[in-house]
């Protein structure tokens, strides 16, 4: 299973201020920072998830997930403009949509969204390592995102807006009247919302799959990720079946 050290957790936590530094501009940084250090214990400890096979339901996993997404929204928002796409937003609106698109996460004022799971059973029987918090008023995570960042007087753009609500593409079913509309006066006026979509899902398999190994993350080796022991021992034994089967 995977864990991240106490190291690891600070180190996140800063990359996580040095990014609001780095990409948000002067007239909503303060009270952003604002709002980051009244959740600072909270947040730096809560997970991303609450089952142990979904994606980064350990301490420290919101942040990490976090991370992940900016990283790889940067690095997709080049894919789709080395491609032609049109890119009508700046790389702050893409990096604060992804670095709140799953804050209601982390709960209300008072609350924290995810509790440990207290049951044995469930625990053992459902991998649940956590569970909601009955404490929280039912909000989908979007909004209670955007109803933060509103309480501390950070402003969002359009596209921030529709991009944060619209993370989770169709697996949310409240999110069909914006994608999938026969009206083209509905459309999309921005790519950025599929985007922070295509960086979610990228991130959520990939921290899967670092939980399956554990929590290494893989040496990438000629662009391949190196098999694992039973894989390439799999890979030898039909080796020597094609060996014997057709030498000479
Ligand atoms: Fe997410």
């Amino acid at each position: 299973m995977k864990q991240l050290s106490a190291e690891q957790i600070q180190n996140n936590w800063k990359k996580l201020i040095d990014t609001i530094e780095g990409f948000i501009s002067d007239d909503r940084k303060e009270n952003l920072l604002k709002m980051y250090e009244d959740f600072k214990e909270r947040m730096m400890f809560a997970p991303a998830s609450a089952k142990g096979a979904y994606h980064n339901a350990m301490p420290g996993g919101y942040v990490e997930h976090i991370l992940h997404i900016i990283q790889f929204s940067l690095q997709l928002k080049k894919v789709w403009e080395d491609n032609g796409a049109e890119i009508n937003f700046t790389d702050e609106e893409l990096v604060f949509a992804a670095m709140h698109h799953d804050l209601g996460k982390v709960g209300d004022l008072e609350n924290d969204y995810y509790i440990p799971q207290d049951s044995d059973w469930h625990r053992k029987n459902r991998d649940e390592i956590y569970k909601h918090n009955p404490a929280l008023q039912y909000m989908k995570v979007p909004d209670r995102g955007l109803w933060l960042l509103q309480h501390y007087s950070v402003k969002v753009t359009d596209k921030e807006y529709i991009g944060i609500k619209l993370t989770d593409g169709l697996y949310d079913e409240a999110n069909k009247a914006y994608l999938m509309s026969y009206n083209p006066d509905y459309n999309l006026r921005s790519n950025m919302a599929y985007i922070l979509h295509q960086a979610d899902m990228m991130a959520t398999h990939i921290e899967f799959d670092e939980w399956k190994r554990g929590g290494n993350k893989p040496q990438v080796v000629n662009n391949k990720v190196p098999k694992s022991t039973d894989e390439q021992k799999q890979v030898e034994n039909m080796k020597s079946k094609f060996d014997e089967l057709f030498a000479n």
